[in-house]
């Protein structure tokens, strides 16, 4: 991979589904990217089960970045996120859940990042319409420039998950970030205090602070 990016790299970055002679390709580049590893299993299910998004951004023939995510039913959300919707949406509303994000270094701060997450909201618009109310992802606590770029883009801290990722034997902390679309929102006991705070002005902030974060 080339060193030299030059600037207007946007203009020729071109997005296809990932495919099974992906696979090697994007071992390589998860290691990079992640310091979870993934089993076979993943990058087999991944490139070949409908049920996943799975778009790379390639660079003269190249995959030089990838989204991988879920529309899913509500009730298959991860348990520790079952309060992402408030109970009063249907069962058949539909959340998505990204799996990964990714983009080489080199190619990085050049907006191919967001042209993946911008497609992942594109496909849902298409697939799912307005059923889907919330697009998800969980993120190390310690991952300042993702955390950075979802905040960016409007993602919501939902909840802080102690010892959630096992990275080499090391017990990790990670966050859920949430990003509610369509009309989307958690339920009125996270929502109520933070309105409060901005009406009011009179709520405790460490119980903000323990729900919210
Ligand atoms: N010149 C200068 N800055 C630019 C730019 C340009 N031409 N184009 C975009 N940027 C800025 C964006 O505005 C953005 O800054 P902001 O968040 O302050 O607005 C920043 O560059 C990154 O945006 P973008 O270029 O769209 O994202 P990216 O391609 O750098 O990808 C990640 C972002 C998080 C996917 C990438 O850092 C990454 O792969 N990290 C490692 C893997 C990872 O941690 N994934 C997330 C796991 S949950």
């Amino acid at each position: 991979m080339t060193d030299v990016v030059l600037p207007s790299v946007l203009s020729e970055i071109k997005l296809r589904l990932l495919c099974h002679d992906d696979i090697e390709n994007i071992k390589l580049l998860c290691g990079d990217w992640f310091p979870i590893e993934y089993p076979d299993s993943w990058y087999h299910d991944i490139t070949s089960n409908k049920k996943f998004f799975s778009l790379a951004a390639t660079y003269r023939g190249s995959i030089v970045g990838m989204i991988v995510a879920e529309i899913k039913g509500r009730t298959k959300v991860h348990k520790e996120d079952g309060d992402i919707l408030a109970s009063s949406f249907p069962t058949d509303t539909q959340v998505a859940y990204i799996l990964s994000l990714g983009v080489v270094k080199e190619f990085r701060k050049h907006g191919i990042g967001s042209l993946l997450l911008d497609s992942l909201k594109d496909h849902i618009s298409t697939t799912a319409q307005d059923h889907c109310k919330a697009i998800y992802l969980h993120v190390l606590t310690t991952n300042n420039t993702a955390i950075h770029f979802y905040e960016n883009r409007d993602f919501k801290q939902h909840h802080y998950l102690p010892y959630y990722y096992s990275i080499r034997g090391v017990l990790k902390d990670g966050f859920t970030y949430v990003l509610y679309i369509n009309g989307g929102h958690p339920p009125w006991t996270i929502l109520y205090p933070l309105l409060n705070s901005v009406f009011l002005d009179s709520a405790p902030t460490d119980y903000i602070q323990h729900i919210g974060s």
